[in-house]
């Protein structure tokens, strides 16, 4: 059949290798860097009403809520639009204030999540338009919305989803570009960048799946860990909090992902030689800021795995262990960063021996409340 491992000890594995063709798939007949131009259907379509809108909600839950925030940030630095994310289940019972001016985007792999649809319905009665960022095509989510974009990243079966997210993202970037076009809210010099280095993100991301081995081996240090903290900025701290969700699914391993600064009114207190600290410290903006929280956790004795962009000799120096991503554009880093956390949660899990594709007491699609 069309479902099989094709080598791979878990799909979990085998989905974290796909991404670069998966990312591809997505982004077929969407993105022309010759031409430096994203196309997708549901803009063109609804036109009219996306450039009405004047606010968007982010309806979602687990991983796919994640991405909403990377989305957040993306949409409101390019669109201009204020963007609210919020987690399915507490929106449904919240008696939200929703109206007819907003854009409602529901994010879910599976299409089938109770909470996600609820929120939906909820929505709908209010008049607002309903745009589905789904993977399943044909499911329940993309049936009862407005319009919206599929990820095309293929079946995902590792219950802790990895290729949805990277797919959720490229999405999320497509259409903060082709909506921000539209609103002329940006520069035809950003535009034109984000759209020629998003088609050099497959390959960037293999240099990242190169370093496997690297990781492996790295892994086995931390299998001990009773808690591990994941820290990241801007972008990256989306990304932090979904390093963390990875681990404590499939290793059961207790983390938690933490926007960087914030550290100092709490999770400080944590830090021992026993604590190891993910850090994603790629050379942006918040680098110098994101290097001092480095130093403090060092001055505690933390052992610090660094995310650092290539050729970073700094944090080289200080960081315990230190994984390379290539250099991108800030607001496509998630996309490099990712990679690296996804294969330290499998690895750890591996080395524990815990069942990697589908861990207990979770559920691929949650169809219920
Ligand atoms: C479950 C899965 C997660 C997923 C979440 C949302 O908890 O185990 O991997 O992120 O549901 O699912 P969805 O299909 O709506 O993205």
């Amino acid at each position: 059949g069309q479902i099989e491992k094709c080598g791979y000890p878990h799909f979990m594995l085998k989905e974290i290798f796909e991404q670069p063709e998966c990312l591809k798939n997505c982004m077929r007949g969407r993105i022309n860097a010759d031409v430096d131009k994203v196309t997708l259907s549901a803009v063109i379509d609804y036109k009219e009403r996306l450039l009405a809108a004047k606010r968007i909600i982010i309806v979602a839950c687990g991983t796919s809520w994640h991405a909403g925030l990377i989305g957040k940030q993306l949409i409101e630095t390019f669109c201009r639009i204020p963007v609210d994310v919020e987690y399915a289940s507490e929106f449904r019972y919240r008696n939200p204030v929703v109206t007819k001016d907003d854009l409602v985007i529901a994010m879910s792999q599976s299409g089938e999540t109770a909470d996600t649809l609820a929120a939906i319905e909820l929505a709908k009665r209010s008049g607002a338009l309903i745009y589905g960022i789904c993977n399943a095509v044909g499911s329940s989510i993309p049936r009862a919305t407005d319009t919206g974009s599929y990820i095309h990243v293929g079946p995902e079966i590792g219950v802790a989803s990895t290729k949805a997210f990277t797919g959720q993202v490229i999405v999320l970037v497509m259409l903060s570009l082709a909506l921000a076009k539209e609103k002329g809210t940006i520069d035809d010099q950003t535009y034109n960048d984000v759209v020629k280095e998003l088609s050099l993100i497959p390959d960037k991301m293999k240099e990242v799946l190169e370093q496997n081995d690297k990781i492996a081996d790295l892994s086995r240090i931390f299998t001990y860990a009773h808690n591990v903290i994941y820290l990241g900025r801007g972008y990256s701290y989306p990304v932090a909090l979904e390093g963390a969700l990875k681990l404590k699914e499939i290793s059961y391993i207790h983390a938690e992902g933490y926007p960087a600064a914030e550290m100092k009114h709490g999770p400080i207190a944590l830090v021992d030689s026993d604590m190891p600290v993910v850090v994603i410290a790629t050379h942006n903006a918040m680098y110098e800021k994101v290097l001092s929280n480095i130093q403090e956790i060092k001055a505690r004795k933390g052992r610090v795995i660094a995310l650092v962009t290539k050729g970073d000799e700094t944090i080289s120096r200080i960081a315990d262990e230190v994984i390379e991503l290539p250099k991108t554009l800030e607001c496509l880093e998630p996309l490099l960063a990712t990679i690296p956390l996804q294969l330290l949660a499998y690895h750890i899990a591996v080395c524990k021996d815990k069942n990697v594709d589908q861990p207990r007491n979770l559920a691929k699609s949650v169809t219920v409340e």
